[in-house]
């Protein structure tokens, strides 16, 4: 059967970024049917909301969605009645039951020199952040009286669980489980069910429980020290940032979002950085976050992990080799860092 991909090229830079990886598609899987939909601003202006239920539907029966970035100065708007592209990223989000963010920092050494920390600490470092994004705080009640406001954290048990299982599947070696279970009630209910999932389902990986304060002064200390950071949903927002300060630039990152079986299991894939309206149409813009988001699709989404690190190993022999784009101090653009990682796929 062909594995059927959903494109949402989005606005700005995203057009110029989704066509070269989608020849990447198409050069490494076999049988691959590719379905490209207007998401974001572009589908506001052709249809007047930024995710149609036709996109939606057509992104629940696919076997992952590869999506670049939305948004631009067009659709700004302060006007609540006005439909906004960000409204399509987070119906997206609801309607595939994405709970889990996956980030990897994994700074390529022809790049440490990009990145404001140190050679000797970040050197090595590969690690995920895994995050969980449906729930927490974010998402609880809030109230506002005339001299106090209040942000409600709640947490489930099957909340926890599904999550922390996202966590270990995806360890290597180790699990550093981040709460703060010396001050929240939710932290200890997290904690309580990181060590059952563990007992119960990954005895043989190696866990242990870390303070998000202190995470936060490892990441940058010692971020070799990390394989897996599974935490919920706004210590993880904060850490990611943290943790993307390892690696040279914003065009480099890429991120996979992933929801249960239940809820169709359909991953979206795409690169962190937005849609960049202040270099779009030049063709300059990095592509490699969005191959490496292609990557996280083929390992997390088709299962083909021997393609995904084809081509991360491609992209790093293109850097090795001296590809820099603009972002990166250099002068290559989009077509240019094409054919140096493609000239790399084994
Ligand atoms: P941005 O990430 O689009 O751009 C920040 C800076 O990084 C800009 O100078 C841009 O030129 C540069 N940059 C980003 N990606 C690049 C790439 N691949 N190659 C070279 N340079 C790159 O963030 P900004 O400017 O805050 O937001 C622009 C628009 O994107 C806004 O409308 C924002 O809402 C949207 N956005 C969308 C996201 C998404 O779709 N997930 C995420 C972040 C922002
Ligand atoms: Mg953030």
């Amino acid at each position: 059967m062909a594995t059927r991909i959903v494109t949402l090229p989005g606005d700005g830079i995203g057009p110029e970024i989704m066509a070269p990886a989608v020849e990447l598609l198409r050069r490494l899987v076999a049988d691959v049917e590719i379905e490209e939909h207007l998401f974001g601003g572009a589908a506001i202006d052709a249809h007047g909301t930024g995710l149609t239920d036709e996109v939606l539907g057509a992104c629940r029966s696919a076997d992952a969605v590869l999506l670049a970035a939305v948004g631009g100065p067009k659709w700004d708007t302060t006007d609540p009645s006005r439909p906004r592209p960000e409204q399509g990223l987070l119906g997206l989000r609801q309607g595939l039951g994405l709970y889990a963010n996956l980030r990897p920092v994994r700074p390529l050494p022809a790049l440490y020199d990009a990145s404001p920390l140190r050679r000797e600490i970040i050197e090595g470092t590969d690690l995920l952040v895994v995050r969980e994004l449906t729930g927490g705080i974010y998402f609880g009640e809030k109230t506002r009286t005339a001299d106090s406001a209040t942000d409600v954290c709640t947490y489930s048990i099957a909340e926890i669980e599904r999550i922390v299982r996202t966590g270990f599947a995806a360890a290597r070696s180790k699990v550093a489980s981040v709460d703060k279970a010396n001050v929240l009630e939710t932290s200890r209910l997290w904690r309580e069910v990181v060590k059952r999932i563990h007992a119960e389902e990954f005895p043989n990986v190696e866990l242990e429980h870390v303070l998000v304060d202190n995470a936060a002064m490892q990441l940058v200390a010692a971020p070799r020290h990390f394989d897996v950071i599974v935490t919920e949903n706004m210590f993880g927002d904060i850490l990611s940032d943290v943790a993307a300060m390892l690696t040279g630039s914003i065009g480099m990152l890429p991120s996979a979002s992933l929801g249960d079986e239940a809820d169709g299991g359909v991953g979206v894939f795409e690169p962190v950085h937005g849609s960049a309206p202040d270099i779009a149409g030049q063709g300059i813009a990095n592509p490699l976050a969005m191959f490496l988001s292609v990557a996280l699709l083929l390992r997390h989404g088709l299962d083909l992990e021997s393609e995904a690190a084809a081509v991360e190993s491609a992209v790093d022999k293109a850097l090795d080799q001296g590809l820099r784009t603009r972002d990166l101090g250099g002068t290559a653009n989009t077509a240019e860092a094409t054919a140096a990682v493609f000239a790399g796929l084994a």
